[in-house]
């Protein structure tokens, strides 16, 4: 790997990086979509035809997310420690709609697949702030109906969030690193590509190889919570050695 202090990293994370949290991820043989139909609790389509379905499944895990026991781990602090660290850019794109990268420390962020803790008003597109559950009878804070509340969640179908400043980013960082994300999923899938065209250093840290795998330059393979922290502690180096 050839990087120098300050060149801009880009970090994409996925449901992997807080399996060690507490929280399940979606393909693994115990995840989330072993459990639920994936057309009817993540589409436009499944929340017109059920919408209470829709907002229960968000409901059950919004409340997992604030238990106590469901805590950011090692990986989340190691990334925010590179953020502060780290003197250039690093920029953190997370599939994930859990906020433990901001309770570890992380604030260069951006939730590509939006977020549990936050509601959208069907009428205007506002977002705001959100813990309790969203119900069919909801009223919301902008258009005052009732019933008027979503989740603020990318659903199959509709785009993500923030993609132009991802495709600037992905343009220009020297250093692309991948972690706990299986590669299924695009457009997210697709950035270690793009990353490699424009010349960055590509790295995976993943439990085991995702399906995209021979894409990188680099694979680790383990558990983020030992990975990622030895993978920042040997990009630090680098800058104590500068
Ligand atoms: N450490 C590192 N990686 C892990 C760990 C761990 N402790 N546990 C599991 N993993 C890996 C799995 O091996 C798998 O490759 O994390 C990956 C998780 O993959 P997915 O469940 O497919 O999650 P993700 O890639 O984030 O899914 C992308 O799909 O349905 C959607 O919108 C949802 O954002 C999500 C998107």
């Amino acid at each position: 790997m050839n990087l120098k202090p300050g060149d801009p990293i880009l970090v994409l994370t996925g449901a992997g990086i807080s399996k060690e949290s507490g929280l399940d991820t979606f393909r693994d043989a115990d995840g989330i979509w072993a459990k639920h139909d994936l057309a009817d609790v993540a589409t436009p389509d499944g929340f017109r035809r059920n919408p209470a379905l829709v907002l229960d499944f968000y409901n059950a895990r919004r409340r997992q997310l604030t238990e106590q026991d469901v805590q950011p781990n090692a990986a989340h602090r190691a990334l925010a420690a590179l953020e502060r660290t780290w003197p250039g850019e690093v920029l953190l794109v997370t599939q994930n709609i859990d906020d433990l990268h901001e309770r570890g420390g992380s604030a260069n962020l951006i939730h590509m697949h939006g977020e549990l803790l936050k509601a959208r008003c069907l009428d205007t597109g506002s977002v705001f702030d959100w813990r309790d559950d969203i119900t069919l009878d909801s009223r919301s804070p902008a258009s005052g109906q009732s019933g008027g509340l979503r989740p603020h969640i990318v659903w199959f179908g509709e785009m993500p969030i923030e993609m132009d400043r991802i495709y600037d980013a992905l343009m220009t960082c020297r250093l692309f690193v991948s972690i706990g994300t299986s590669g299924h999923v695009y457009p997210a899938a697709g950035f270690v590509q793009q990353a490699s065209m424009a010349g960055a250093w590509t790295v995976e840290l993943n439990l085991e190889a995702s399906s995209g795998h021979g894409l990188f330059d680099e694979a680790i393979h383990g558990p983020a919570t030992e990975l990622v922290p030895a993978f920042v502690d040997r990009l630090l180096a680098h800058v104590d050695a500068a």
